[in-house]
């Protein structure tokens, strides 16, 4: 339980698996009222964060039922065109994986800022990755799209800076969730994690939820546009 999200309204997307569901359990262990948006599963919003309609839909319905955004986590998340070169990548499949973890990054944002500036205060935490800051030759469009949500995370905690509103990013290595058992299963990752991970483990969502729920707490009220590198020390090495 973290201190200082009681009553606090929340919105999760890709909240129904993985990292996402982590949060909003996190959250509403801690008081938070929670909302949970994904494309599938048990989701309290169906939504897919590439589509702008759906996203400005769940931005009003959140406002609709609770008169207010405090907390806006952006994780939908998809790995896309995993294990090819770059010229194998069928222009669709690059339009998909950027849509969805980029483009849907910046449509989550363009909408949550929209309510939350009226307020004049606000927390968005970014799910961007290692890969944000790293190559993945298994994947560049992925880490085209995490360095993305890097630029874009630190961008707009500079516009949104003076209207008391933070942003930042949490930057997962790898995680045990759905997507991190999809790319542990590549064979030529037989004895990852352990050379990239000084830890030699992977997280658990569950340590991925106790630094956004940190990041959405009063806790960390002098910290906007930051990168947190949550990959057991990979990063560093
Ligand atoms: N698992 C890892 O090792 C890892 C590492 C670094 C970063 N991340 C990032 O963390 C986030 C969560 O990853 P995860 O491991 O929990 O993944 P996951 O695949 O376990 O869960 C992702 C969730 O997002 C939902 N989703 C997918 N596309 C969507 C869309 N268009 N609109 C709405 N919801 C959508 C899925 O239905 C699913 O519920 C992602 O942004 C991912 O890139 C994961």
């Amino acid at each position: 339980m973290i201190a200082g999200l009681e009553g606090r309204v929340a919105v999760v997307t890709g909240g129904a698996a993985g990292i996402g569901r982590a949060i909003a359990d996190k959250f509403l262990e801690s008081g938070a009222t929670v909302l949970t948006a994904d494309v599938a599963g048990a989701a309290d919003i169906l939504c897919d964060v590439a589509n702008e309609p759906q996203v400005e839909a769940m931005i009003s319905t959140v406002i609709g039922r609770y008169g207010r955004l405090d907390i806006a986590v952006n994780n939908a998340g998809i790995l896309g065109p995993f294990g090819k070169l770059l010229e194998q990548v069928e222009e669709a499949e690059w339009d998909k994986a950027i849509g969805v973890n980029l483009k849907g990054v910046f449509l989550c944002m363009k909408h949550e800022l929209a309510a939350m500036s009226g307020q004049r205060r606000g927390v968005i935490i970014n799910l961007s990755s290692v890969m944000g800051f790293l190559a993945a030759p298994k994947n560049p469009a992925y880490s085209a799209a995490k360095h993305g949500v890097l630029g874009l995370t630190k961008s707009a905690a500079v516009q949104y800076a003076g209207k008391g509103i933070r942003i930042n990013a949490i930057c997962p290595g790898f995680v045990e969730t759905d997507m991190g058992t999809t790319i542990g299963a590549d064979n030529s990752l037989s004895d990852f994690p352990k050379p990239f991970i000084p830890m030699g483990r992977k997280a658990n969502p569950v340590e991925i939820a106790e630094i956004a729920a940190w990041l959405a707490s009063d806790s960390s009220s002098y910290l906007t546009g930051e990168a947190i590198g949550a990959d057991g020390g990979w990063r560093i090495i």
